[in-house]
């Protein structure tokens, strides 16, 4: 079976063709998978304006789809898979009914697929299935969230975010420290070479009240907007002393160090959950998904504790981390194997419950 698979539900317009092995151990293949980033449109505004992004989707969406059929160099499409949600309705709607219009006129199926287990099968893309159970941190812009799994392709929500993601805090620290959008590959270069040290910014706690909190115990929760607040006391109280305004930049030395250590926090705190999860649920394997999963220092010390536990650690290639739609046709494909009526009336869905 060969599936086309459609991406568009933030500032990426994406789409591939990923065709099924047979292989139980690694499923599937990827024949192609083409990105447009909006990312130098939303750049000048400093982050992703949802008009202009579904503007840009319909301006791409039929060109990067025939350079992903011909890249695939393959005729044959047996369904289409969609991002249905979580994202940006507006964006949403572009790539939704495009798929569904492709469907149509080639009579095969829609597949509706949640972006987040798009980014858990990326996992699945790079390293082969993974052993059960397991425990995935999927953690981008958007979100940051916890789930085990003990059947391929069924979530259950351990824990996530109760103010902002961590991909978000990124944004917002960049933003505070003129990095420019988006900020996590900006922090993540020049943290490599500032003292993690530096400064002592908190480790989450979570006091507040958790408004729109699901059944959940809450204990694996994570909380960004403390450090968040945190590191602009710190740079404003910073500027103040040296008689900056806020729209001077620091010296390159204390901005390289604050990077560095705002980033250990972050990282420390997103492996901790995973880990201490993965020793509860006696995980067999750990992924972690999602745009910030391309970071540097989260890739080298989750392995490093992976070799330490003896759980293998799965991460995906750095051009599946970030949003793409080889993860979203994978996806599709498993919740087509395992019986999916599909329907060509399915809408897209802002705030989509995986
Ligand atoms: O998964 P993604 O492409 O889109 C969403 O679904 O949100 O994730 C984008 C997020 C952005 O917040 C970006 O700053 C962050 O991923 N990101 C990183 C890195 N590369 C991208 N964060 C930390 N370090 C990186 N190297
Ligand atoms: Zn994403």
């Amino acid at each position: 079976m060969i599936v086309l698979g459609i991406e568009t539900s933030c500032d990426e317009t994406s789409a591939a063709v990923v065709e099924e092995t047979g292989d139980r151990a690694r499923p599937w293949r990827v024949c192609s998978n083409i990105v447009a980033s909006q990312v130098a449109i939303h750049r000048e505004w400093g982050g992703v304006v949802p008009e202009l992004s579904a503007r840009q989707h319909v301006r791409d969406i039929c060109g990067v789809v025939e350079r992903a059929l011909a890249d695939a160099a393959s005729p044959a499409i047996d369904a289409v898979a969609v991002t249905q949600g979580p994202g940006l309705v507006g964006s949403l709607l572009v790539g939704l009914s495009f798929a569904k219009a492709f469907a149509w006129t080639r009579g095969v199926p829609v597949i509706p697929v949640h972006h987040l287990a798009g980014h858990i099968e990326s996992l699945v893309l790079e390293g082969g299935e993974m052993p059960m159970p397991a425990v995935v941190l999927v953690v981008s812009g958007g979100h940051t969230s916890l789930y085990r799994i003990t059947t391929p392709g069924s979530y259950e929500l351990l824990g996530r975010t109760r103010d902002d993601a961590a991909g978000e805090a990124y944004d917002k620290v960049a933003k505070l420290l003129h990095l420019g959008y988006p900020g996590g590959p900006a922090i993540d270069d020049l943290a490599r070479r500032g003292n993690d040290r530096a400064v002592a910014f908190p480790r989450m706690r979570l006091t507040h009240a958790d408004r729109n909190a699901p059944d959940l115990p809450g204990t694996r929760d994570f909380s960004f907007s403390g450090l968040k607040t945190s590191v602009l006391r710190y740079v404003t109280a910073r500027r103040l002393s040296l008689d900056l305004t806020p729209q001077d930049p620091l010296p390159e030395r204390e901005t390289i160090d604050i990077c560095a250590s705002f980033q250990r926090v972050v990282v420390e705190t997103l492996l901790d959950r995973l880990f201490d999860a993965a020793r509860s649920y006696q995980a067999r394997s750990v992924g972690i998904a999602g745009g910030v999963s391309a970071n540097s220092r989260l890739r080298t010390d989750a392995e490093q504790r992976g070799h330490a536990t003896g759980i293998p650690v799965f991460v995906p290639a750095m051009a599946l981390s970030t949003d793409n739609a080889a993860m979203i046709a994978a996806a599709g494909l498993r919740r087509f194997r395992q019986g999916l009526d599909t329907f060509l009336d399915i809408n897209a869905e802002a705030s989509l419950v995986l």
